[in-house]
């Protein structure tokens, strides 16, 4: 069995996936023993509590600068002694030295198809707005491993998503969330944790 840490930042639709996948026995081989936040205020952290998982927060706004955030973030992620962490929603770039001690360890859900739309400043609704702005008619969601560049890992998964007329942002996101994420991140966990699992 692999020990999941999920990190978050807000609302954790995608750790709601995973918590819902796990209940339904879709991650046989992995168990999510911890989440944490990078906001005290992140609704993640109820979701996490309502289904009697440990939690931590880091907060962010609490830190002069990212190293002292990375470093604390560091310590946290260490004490939970993880196989597999898994960024669903986390909205901050992680330093080398936390990439490097958990290379090939780390994945993340991007709500967009990598290349298109990532990288810094691409995160969240921002993501949605520039699919719409550039007027894409397909856009999707990728997880893919986490490295020293953002959004540039080794993509795991992906999975297309139609944009339709009249689509906000608000209303895309949802679609990619329902569509994609949500189904896409817990089977890519899933997997990972079954190929580990020996
Ligand atoms: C999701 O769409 C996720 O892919 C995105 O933020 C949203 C978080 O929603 N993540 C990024 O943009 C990371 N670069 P959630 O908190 O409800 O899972």
């Amino acid at each position: 069995m692999l020990n999941i840490v999920v990190l978050v930042s807000g609302g954790g639709t995608n750790l709601q996936a995973l918590i819902d996948a796990e209940a339904d026995g879709k991650i046989k081989h992995g168990r999510i023993s911890k989440v944490i936040a990078s906001r005290s205020d992140a609704k993640a952290l109820t979701r996490a509590a309502n289904a009697n998982i440990d939690t931590a927060v880091v907060p962010r706004k609490e830190f002069e600068n990212d190293e002292k955030f990375n470093e604390a973030l560091l310590e946290e992620l260490d004490k939970a002694k993880p196989d597999i962490i898994v960024l669903a929603g986390f909205m901050h770039i992680l330093s080398e030295k936390v990439i490097q001690k958990y290379d090939k360890m780390m994945l993340n859900v991007h709500p967009s198809l990598i290349p298109s739309f990532s990288g810094k400043g691409f995160y969240g609704l921002k993501v949605h707005e520039a699919a719409l702005e550039r007027g894409v008619k397909i856009t999707g969601a990728t997880v893919h491993f986490v490295n020293e560049i953002p959004d540039g890992g080794e993509i795991i998964v992906q999975k297309a998503v139609e944009i339709m007329p009249g689509d906000t942002p608000e209303t895309l996101q949802r679609r990619v969330m329902e569509q994609a994420e949500w189904k896409i991140l817990p089977e890519a966990v899933a997997k990972l944790c079954e190929e580990r699992d020996r």
